[in-house]
Parts: C-alpha cells; sequence; structure tokens
C-alpha cells in the first residue's frame, strides 16, 4: 500500500487552509511526521488542531492545501489514505449492546483483518484488560475505554495513528499506560499524530512538537530544543512559574496570556 521510498514522512501537511464561512481556522499549516515518531500538536481552545485533524481524516475539505497519508493524496485517493490511518474514536460512539469482544471483531471484520477468540483476548491482555471481552463498554472506566478504543481504531495496523486529546480526563495511572501504548506504536515504526493540552504530557512522549496559535503554526522543534532557544529570551519567558524553565513557559510566552474565547 505504501508508495513512499523509505525516507518519505508518513504524513505530509503542506499549506493547508481551513474556513468556516468568511472564518479562517487554519492558515498556512505545513508540517510532517514520520515513522517512529510521537508529534504532538500544541495550542490554545480554538487554535485549529482538532479542524487540522478532520482535514486529514478527510471529514473537512480544506480551501487549499495539500495532505498526504502514507504516500497518497487523501483528495486523490481518500480510501487508500483512510486505509492507512486509525483514528481514534470516542467511546461513546461505539454500540452499546455488544461486548467489547464483538465490537472488537465488527471492526476488524470492517478492515477486513480476521480476529479469533484467542487473539482478541491476547490483544486485550497487551492493554491490561485480559476479561474484558465479555463487558460492554459501559462497565469499563474511562482509562479502560480508551485504551479500548485505541486497541479498535488500531486494529488494522495503520501506519499513522491520530489522537485528538486522547488523555485529557484520565488518572495518572491510566495517562501513563495510554503513553505506553502510544510508545508502543512508535517503537514500532508507526507515525502517531496527537493533539494535547498537557505541556507534561508533550515534553514526556513527543519527539517534536508544533504550537499553532490562531490557526498558524508559530513553532515547530523538539521539546527540549524549544525550551533552549527561549531560555534567555526575556521577550518570550515573561514568567517562570517554578525557577526552572518549562515548556509550558515557553508555550505561555509564545501564545500570551489571554484566555480564548
Ligand atoms: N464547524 C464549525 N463551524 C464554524 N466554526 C468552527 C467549526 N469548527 C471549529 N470552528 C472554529 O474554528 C476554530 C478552530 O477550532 P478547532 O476545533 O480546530 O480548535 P482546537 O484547536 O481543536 O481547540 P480545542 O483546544 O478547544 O479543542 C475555532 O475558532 C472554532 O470556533
Ligand atoms: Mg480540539
Amino acid at each position: 500500500m505504501n508508495q513512499q521510498g523509505d525516507n518519505a514522512p508518513i504524513l505530509d501537511v503542506k499549506a493547508l487552509h481551513i474556513r468556516y464561512g468568511a472564518f479562517e481556522a487554519v492558515k498556512d499549516v505545513s508540517f510532517d511526521v514520520y515513522g517512529g515518531e510521537i508529534f504532538g500538536l500544541l495550542g490554545p481552545n480554538g487554535a485549529g488542531k482538532t479542524s487540522t485533524l478532520s482535514a486529514i481524516e478527510g471529514l473537512l475539505k480544506p480551501v487549499s492545501g495539500q495532505i498526504t497519508v502514507a504516500g497518497f493524496n487523501t483528495r486523490e485517493k481518500p480510501l487508500h489514505a483512510r486505509a492507512n490511518m486509525g483514528v481514534q474514536l470516542q467511546a461513546t460512539s461505539f454500540q452499546p449492546e455488544l461486548t467489547i469482544g464483538e465490537i472488537i471483531r465488527l471492526f476488524a471484520s470492517i478492515y477486513g483483518v480476521e480476529l479469533g477468540e484467542d487473539t482478541i483476548r491476547e490483544k486485550l491482555a497487551a492493554i491490561n484488560l485480559e476479561d474484558a471481552a465479555g463487558k460492554k463498554i459501559a462497565q469499563l472506566s474511562g482509562g479502560q475505554q480508551q485504551r479500548v478504543s485505541l486497541l479498535i481504531s488500531t486494529i488494522h495496523h495503520p501506519q499513522l495513528v491520530l489522537l485528538d486529546e486522547p488523555t485529557t480526563g484520565l488518572d495518572p495511572q491510566s495517562r501513563r499506560q495510554l503513553w505506553e501504548r502510544i510508545e508502543y506504536f512508535r517503537n514500532n515504526g508507526h507515525a502517531v499524530l496527537l493533539t494535547t493540552h498537557s505541556m507534561e504530557e508533550a515534553e514526556a512522549v513527543c519527539d517534536r512538537i508544533a504550537i499553532i496559535d490562531h490557526g498558524r503554526i508559530i513553532a515547530i522543534d523538539t521539546p527540549a530544543a524549544l525550551i533552549e532557544k527561549h531560555l534567555h529570551d526575556p521577550e518570550v519567558l515573561k514568567v517562570v512559574r517554578k525557577g526552572k524553565v518549562t515548556l509550558e513557559d515557553v508555550f505561555i510566552g509564545l501564545t500570551g496570556t489571554a484566555v480564548r474565547s
């Protein structure tokens, strides 16, 4: 399915523009994500993160720009592009009357993947839910639901994994477990694009991040390099909360202190 060379990014977004009516939500956004990389899209509320993801997923038609997934242009080859991406669904969108085992088998069959009972149990065991196959989704905690949701959305081993705020609302234990799953994909050569409001999460798991504000990317780098770049920059670091400069100090410095509507 892959049409790329070895060194090509799995996701390539070029000069993306998205509009809702007259409102320009995403302006000239370009970035790429490679296999074996976790890329974080960070930005205040309304910055354009979900809109960007929706365009990659093919749910929203951009005004202009080019998106390539595993070598397939999402406009010219939408089905090929879709087959190479896994999009985390909200647990609430799963059929409540089915057991988790049945839901997994259903989604697998949609993607043409055949899974026996044993394989399903193994896959659930890998996310510490060995006894969940016979349960309904509503019987799981939020963190457990998130893990099942990630398992289902990646059942076809997509090259690109897209996660919109995957750890929002999770306790530290559940969040760490999900981070491990996300790192598992990275370590197996997948490309992961996630959004987050947690600077701690970005520092902990993202190899590179882009900061997006008012629809524009204002910085792309590794978290460490972004901090290093502004370490002695009083224009950016107007407030340092805790002695040591954090990614959050840099983020606030670059995007401002005003709360977005
Ligand atoms: N369907 C829509 N119709 C009109 N405007 C929209 C629509 N969806 C999003 N917007 C606007 O586009 C901008 C970007 O929204 P988007 O959801 O992409 O932001 P976000 O970065 O994901 O924010 P958050 O961190 O709050 O999830 C916002 O100003 C939002 O109000
Ligand atoms: Mg969003």
